[in-house]
């Protein structure tokens, strides 16, 4: 009832003040808001995909660089020094591709990134002799993790491809990736010579491997597998070993 006695219709006095129902104009904020940040989110991953295509392609224009450089190279040394550069550029492509083609870009899928490469680094060693043998557990790391795990898991495999099984030798390669709590362990094994332990040394390689592992607060650990070489890498899947 108003101050003059006349009764008020309160659609009526709503609909002339202009102003609608709060609920209904809340739920139209937040619904355009929502859409607006699923678009930003959008182009942030389309531009996240558009890197890493670009990382991806000038890395395989490197490689191919140091490919033609390595065809004229006459010196073993120095072939042998642009294969290891190679190798390892390949590693962090395949990374790149890898990334690019995933959902999240944010997360990295181990096991998928270790068949990809298996894959091409089988292909380049050209061992038929060599069988390789996988247990891969799907396990996802953040993908600032990506590279440098690439490159452990990298330098073990081309140890084990290069290294284990000489002269013709046959053998096999196993790769298991297995998750544990809120760790993950790589195992990279071979059946083949076994590391020299009366003259163990540290090549680039493996040294590679122990800065990389100091880095990503992961645990390695060689052991001789008899016959072969055993590789464990354990690492967390968030965080950090303490
Ligand atoms: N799986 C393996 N089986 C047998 N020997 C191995 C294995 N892994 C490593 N080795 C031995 O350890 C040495 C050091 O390896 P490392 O990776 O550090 O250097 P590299 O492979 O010789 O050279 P690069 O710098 O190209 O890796 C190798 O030369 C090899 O003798
Ligand atoms: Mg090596």
């Amino acid at each position: 009832m108003g101050r003059d006695g006349t009764k008020h219709d309160m659609t009526d006095l709503t609909k002339s003040s202009g102003i609608d129902d709060p609920r209904v104009d809340l739920e139209a904020v937040v619904a355009e808001r929502t859409q607006a940040l699923t678009e930003a989110l959008a182009q942030k991953t389309a531009l996240l995909h558009e890197v890493d295509h670009r990382v991806k392609n000038n890395l395989q224009l490197i490689s191919s660089l140091l490919l033609l450089q390595n065809r004229r190279a006459g010196d073993p040394a120095v072939k042998a020094s642009l294969r290891g550069v190679l190798e390892r550029i390949n590693a962090i492509a395949t990374v790149h591709r890898r990334l690019f083609q995933s959902e999240d870009v944010e997360r990295f899928d181990v096991s998928a990134f270790v068949r990809d490469l298996i894959s091409d680094m089988a292909g380049l060693s050209a061992r038929d002799d060599i069988q390789i043998r996988l247990d891969l557990e799907r396990v996802d790391v953040a993908a600032a993790k990506a590279a440098p795990l690439a490159l452990v898991v990298s330098e073990l495999l081309s140890n084990a491809l290069c290294h284990a099984f000489p002269e013709g030798r046959a053998g096999e390669i196993f790769v298991g990736i297995t998750r544990l709590g809120g760790d993950f362990r790589i195992e990279i094994a071979d059946d083949g010579v076994g590391l020299e332990t009366s003259a163990r040394k540290l090549g680039f390689g493996l040294t590679i491997v122990q800065l990389l592992c100091q880095q990503l607060k992961a645990r390695c650990e060689t052991t001789a597998a008899l016959p072969g070489t055993r590789v464990v890498v354990q690492l967390p899947v968030n965080g950090a070993h303490s």
